[in-house]
């Protein structure tokens, strides 16, 4: 088994991840206009604070960027403090002096859900494209919420989500009875026409997807197994995430 050619992987200390994180995205954010995608979650919190921090002593400025989420949760307005547009108004974009006007997050209280996943998917080809997206996966392998079996030319669509993922995520909404049942999430197709993707894995409960994800076969089932196609994929891993790799080959 080796990890997949094309992706470059890192695997550092809890204290060094958010500034590795970080030099990853900045490497291959252009200065202007950067269009950043944002994965929501705890696993990209030392990113986003490590880039507050930079924007906070001048290092950089990403005030012209734009923020792409990669889902919502149907049934949660943007008001609510457990919607994704509340996390990346909050957690990403105000801390980094990004303005309201330019963070598009699907809204999870359309009428239409359909319609609006449509819709998404057309914004990001209008604005250009994402340059860099940052990306999570999911304790069963799932790429947003592109849950397992996900076709991989999904594109942005309303989607069912997996027991796995409702009981992964109880944490934010008390018991996992108060998760919705459905999001709008990018689609596999839609993430990979990211320029390029940063991977962020942390904590054990990632080993095994990781592993798969990063040694397997490409498969619909480890829908983050994708990414070993992506032409420019950087995988950031701490060491419980990483136990599962093949040590000797990275
Ligand atoms: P987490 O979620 O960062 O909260 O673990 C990642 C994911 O489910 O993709």
């Amino acid at each position: 088994m080796t990890v997949s050619h094309t992706a470059r992987l890192l695997v550092v200390g809890d204290d060094d991840f958010g500034a590795a994180a970080a030099d990853a995205i900045l490497q291959r954010l252009p200065d202007r206009r950067p269009r950043l995608g944002i994965a929501t979650g705890d696993t990209p919190m030392p990113l986003y604070s490590e880039l507050a921090r930079r924007v906070r002593s001048g290092q950089i400025d990403v005030s012209t960027g734009f923020l792409i989420a990669l889902d919502e949760y149907v049934g949660l307005g943007s008001q609510d403090p457990r919607s994704y547009a509340a996390y990346v108004r909050t957690q990403v974009g105000a801390p980094m002096g990004i303005p309201a006007g330019n963070i598009l997050v699907p809204d999870g209280l359309a009428v239409d859900p359909d319609a609006e996943a449509e819709a998404f998917e057309r914004r990001i080809g209008d604005l250009g494209g994402v340059d860099v997206q940052v990306a999570g996966i999911g304790s069963n392998g799932h790429l947003a919420f592109n849950e397992p079996g996900s076709p991989l030319d999904s594109i942005t669509r309303v989607v069912t989500l997996s027991e796995q993922t409702r009981s992964d995520n109880a944490r934010f909404f008390g018991s996992s009875s108060d998760v919705p049942h459905r999001a709008i999430t990018q689609g596999i197709a839609t993430i990979c026409r990211a320029r390029s993707v940063v991977l962020l894995a942390r904590g054990s409960s990632k080993a095994a997807a990781l592993a798969a994800a990063l040694t397997g076969p490409v498969d619909t089932w480890i829908p983050a197994s994708v990414l070993q196609r992506h032409p420019a994929v950087t995988v950031i891993a701490d060491r419980p995430a990483a136990a599962d790799l093949p040590t000797m080959r990275y």
